[in-house]
């Protein structure tokens, strides 16, 4: 099957900052994987971005760039697979519009996602016009590609069930689709937008290296995709147990054998750990966290060689030409969306 006969799949990620090891078990590795099933596209929500750091375009610019190279490093292939980056595709900006006309504004405002990230970042009431708007601006970029499959961390989950809720509407409003109709059912009955899916990756929230919080950038506790073996070691030799002694029954549902269950890989490996572990027979923190390192290092070794070839003085300029030659890519079908959704909604000339 040609790659434009696949199944489509939209996601993406903000520009904020190195990906670390949470991205990859939360949704990066299925992306990774399902590259050969689907027909791809991994969006570079720069323009959300903008929401709460439009006093900072080069401090995005360059977010945006690392990325890239970070997708790149971690096994996104541009040969299989479509990068896009949001400002570059106009069609999502005018679909975000057309959307915006069919959600309640207290819906948007409801969002737990948005209301979550509102409390975390202590906005209170002083943030923009464009924060909330950035929850429509990403229906449209799935609804823009209409994707099927979303994969994203669980964090994501209501946004996806509210570009779900959106797009059952439209295709209701301006193509007829029956209320009631089954979700896959759709495209067929005429709607121009699938109902699309949300993929939920295997950890959904991975503690950080605090061992209290989840794992993220702005809370210094991330082991990134761009650690070096040493890096990595030190960090997860900082991890806190609270246990004594390796004769001491141990608690298995603690951070370090969070991290033994998310990288290991190996189920009998994992079982005869947690065993020794709760039983305190004679397993120090120390081995397992030697074992959990060097998991971690097997994990992203292949990244940092991949990504090395990003790093010298033309990288900038290899990521620049595979976002423009990508682009026109994505403009191709999230033009034919847009002109399927205008016709729609009777604005043809
Ligand atoms: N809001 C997402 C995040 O912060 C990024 C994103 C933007 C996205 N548009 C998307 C994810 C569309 C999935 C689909 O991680």
């Amino acid at each position: 099957m040609s790659r434009t006969d696949r199944p489509r799949i939209l996601t993406g990620d903000q520009p904020t900052g190195r990906l670390h090891i949470g991205h990859w078990v939360g949704s990066l590795e299925n992306r990774v994987r399902l590259q050969d099933q689907y027909d791809c596209y991994f969006l570079i929500a720069n323009m959300h971005a903008f929401t709460t750091r439009a006093e900072h375009p080069e401090a995005i610019r360059r977010d945006t760039l690392d990325l890239a190279k970070d997708w790149l490093a971690a096994g996104i292939d541009p040969e299989r697979s479509t990068l896009v980056l949001q400002t570059a595709i106009p069609a999502i900006a005018e679909l975000t519009w057309f959307l915006a006309m069919l959600l309640p504004v207290n819906r948007v405002l409801r969002n737990p996602t948005l209301r979550a990230e509102l409390d975390a970042k202590q906005l209170g009431d002083a943030y923009s016009f464009g924060f909330p708007l950035y929850t429509v601006g990403q229906c449209a970029d799935i609804l823009a590609f209409r994707a099927q499959l979303v994969p994203v961390g669980a964090d994501q989950a209501a946004h996806v069930e509210m570009c779900r809720e959106v797009a059952r509407r439209f295709d209701h409003v301006y193509c007829g689709v029956p209320p009631g109709t089954a979700d896959a059912e759709h495209e067929r009955a005429g709607g121009v937008f699938p109902v699309p899916e949300a993929l939920i990756g295997r950890v959904g929230r991975l503690v950080g290296i605090d061992g209290v919080r989840k794992m993220s950038k702005s809370m210094d506790n991330a082991i990134y995709l761009s650690d070096t073996a040493a890096q990595i070691r030190a960090k997860v030799a900082r991890l806190y147990t609270g246990r004594q002694a390796m004769t001491d029954p141990g608690d298995i549902a603690n951070p370090l054998f969070q991290y033994v269950r998310a990288f290991l890989g190996e189920p009998e490996r994992i079982r005869a750990l947690e065993d020794r572990y709760a039983r305190g027979d004679q397993l120090g923190d120390g081995a397992v966290k030697a074992e959990v390192a060097a998991a971690l290092d097997a994990l992203v070794a292949p990244m940092r060689e991949r990504r090395a070839a990003y790093d010298g003085p033309r990288g900038d300029a290899m990521i620049l030409e595979i976002l423009r030659a990508h682009a026109a890519r994505a403009n191709e079908v999230a033009n034919e969306t847009l002109a399927r959704a205008r016709a729609a909604m009777q604005l043809a000339l």
